[in-house]
């Protein structure tokens, strides 16, 4: 037994090489408006969703947080911060920050709720995505932070994860994905 959304569920796959296509005005509205029907903490909705189409606004972004990542103390963070070809959004044409109030202890929880609906909505529209983790990483060092502010995000908000969003090459290989054994337990 399956339907739609749980055919939806199930064939979502991670996508990190994306062509130039943008994600249309449409079909962005559409993904946003899922997004904001996510279950959130008493229904506080409190989170922001901050939708980046502009190539220009994501390449100064993706410098922002190798700046960051340079001055970190961890070897890894360094050598991505100094790479000419580090790309944390994977030249997505589309990201979605989803930001919150870190003084909602159910902050965390109401993005990834969010953030699951972006990702199911894209699917259903024959978009692909991928969780970008790097800005939640980032989000409070100074250069980040001023660069969130001239987009517009609150400046109590975190970042929680990003949604890259865009269309995968038409012969990209999807990835099978193997369930690791023994995470569920029913008691009746
Ligand atoms: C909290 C969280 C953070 C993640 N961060 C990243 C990330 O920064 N970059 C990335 O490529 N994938 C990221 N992912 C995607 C996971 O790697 C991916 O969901 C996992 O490998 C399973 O693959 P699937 O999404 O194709 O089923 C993240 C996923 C979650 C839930």
């Amino acid at each position: 037994m399956s339907n739609e959304v749980l055919e939806n569920i199930k064939s979502r796959r991670s996508v990190r090489t994306y062509t130039e296509q943008q994600v249309p005005a449409g079909d962005l509205n559409l993904i946003l408006e899922a997004a904001a029907y996510a279950p959130s903490g008493m229904n506080f909705q409190t989170w922001h969703f901050t939708a980046i189409q502009d190539a220009a606004v994501l390449t100064e972004l993706n410098e922002k947080i190798k700046g960051a990542f340079a001055k970190s103390d961890d070897p890894h963070l360094q050598e991505r911060g100094h790479s000419e070809t580090y790309c944390c959004y994977y030249h997505a044409p589309t990201l979605v920050i989803v930001s919150n109030e870190p003084t909602r202890w159910w902050a965390p929880m109401d993005c990834a709720c969010a953030l699951q609906n972006i990702f199911l909505a894209a699917k259903s529209l024959g978009i692909g995505s991928c969780w970008i983790n790097q800005l939640g990483q980032t989000c409070d060092d100074p250069d980040v932070r001023a660069f969130l502010t001239r987009l517009g995000i609150p400046e109590n908000h975190r970042v929680y994860g990003c949604a890259a969003l865009g269309y995968a090459p038409a012969d990209a290989p999807v990835k099978e994905k193997k369930l690791v054994a023994g995470t569920v337990t029913v008691i009746r």
